[in-house]
């Protein structure tokens, strides 16, 4: 079978789905879009696709199996609508949704739709946090109950998305709500938030760091920390370091990805660095290398063969713990995030 795709949006983080795409076997992106005709003619050109530069004209001629959207935020709800009526899956990029009515009425357009929606979450499916997922899932360090995720550097994000340094609560919309993915990935659904925010890179107009500690449903605690304005040599961008500590031992993801494991008095470590993909670069590969892990499952669950991992369901309750986070940086007291949607953490 090969699934007949289109994309929304030709825009910089466009080109890794772009290039994953092409390295599938059972998947092909056949027409692309943009609102700049010169992108989308671009990415025509260079991966064998038509150009369109209106969604919902393309979306009614090509009536593809899938909608891959990469537009930014302010879009995906009237994109993932849209592309609702017209494909038989929908992927959309995070930030899923602005709002939790925005989210919501995305995940009911496609349940009305009987079609899966699909977050590109793409952090949850990085190669170190795979095989951490699985040295947990297999019981290597008991009933997890401390998890700490740290993803600090000071790399020039700006130079390849501008508009980064106009957005507010930076840091917790951008890559926040990858980070408390991971936490629930790791930890499940999240009962109480607590954050603060900085602004620190003169700049950028929003708060580009925060440091929020999650209690999670199972009494488990995660702190997160994320600053786009640490200075490190090397530079440890794209990297999230982590540790999660359970009843008989502790996994540690290490800067260079080495997964270091204690246990029983011993310590052991293993390379989970990924191979860097022949269209892709170092320091990139780590998240080039999950684009195709996250597209690979996007055609297991076009096939049947798997759930999506993240659903837009449950991607609502992520988008929760972010907004509570806010929040909380706002008002300086701990809050329950809210949402009620089924599937949702
Ligand atoms: N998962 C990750 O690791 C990761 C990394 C970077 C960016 N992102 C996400 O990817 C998304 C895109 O980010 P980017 O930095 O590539 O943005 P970008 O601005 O470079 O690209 C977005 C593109 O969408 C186009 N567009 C906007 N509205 C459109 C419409 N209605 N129809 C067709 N095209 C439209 C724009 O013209 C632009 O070319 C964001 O949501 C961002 O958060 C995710």
């Amino acid at each position: 079978m090969n699934w007949r795709g289109v994309l929304i949006g030709c825009g910089f983080f466009a080109r890794n789905h772009m290039q994953a795409w092409a390295g599938l076997q059972e998947a092909s992106i056949v027409a692309v879009c943009d609102i700049d005709p010169a992108k989308a003619q671009a990415f025509a050109d260079e991966f064998g696709a038509t150009a369109y530069v209106d969604a919902a004209r393309m979306l009614e001629e090509v009536k593809p199996d899938f909608t891959d959207i990469a537009t930014t935020v302010a879009t995906h709800r009237s994109l993932v609508e849209l592309a609702a009526r017209h494909s038989r899956a929908v992927i959309c990029q995070k930030p899923f949704a602005e709002t939790l009515a925005d989210g919501h009425a995305m995940v009911a357009a496609c349940e009305a739709a009987a079609i899966p929606l699909i977050i590109h979450e793409n952090f949850r499916w990085q190669a170190p946090f795979r095989a951490l997922k699985s040295q947990l899932d297999a019981g290597a360090i008991g009933d997890p109950h401390f998890l700490r995720l740290s993803f600090r550097h000071a790399f020039d994000i700006y130079a390849n998305q501008p508009y980064l340094a106009r957005v507010q609560d930076l840091a917790l919309t951008d890559v926040g709500l990858h980070l408390f993915d991971l936490a629930v990935f790791l930890h499940g659904g999240v009962e109480r938030v607590s954050c603060e925010t900085q602004s620190l890179n003169p700049k950028v107009s929003g708060q580009d760091a925060f440091a929020a500690l999650l209690r999670h449903r199972s009494g488990a605690v995660t702190s997160v920390e994320c600053s786009f304005y640490s200075h490190l040599t090397p530079d440890p961008f794209p990297q999230t370091l982590a540790r999660i500590e359970g009843t008989s031992g502790t996994l540690e993801l290490l800067e260079g990805c080495v997964l270091r494991l204690h246990r029983g008095g011993e310590v052991s470590e293993t390379d989970v660095d990924p191979a860097v993909p022949a269209w892709g670069e170092r320091p990139w590969h780590l998240v080039q290398d999950s684009v195709t892990a996250f597209q690979s499952h996007v055609v297991d669950v076009l096939a049947g063969r798997d759930n999506p991992q993240p659903s837009g369901a449950h991607n609502l309750g992520t988008l929760a713990i972010m907004l509570a986070a806010i929040e909380s940086a706002r008002t300086g007291s701990a809050l329950a995030p809210e949402h009620s949607a089924k599937g949702a953490p």
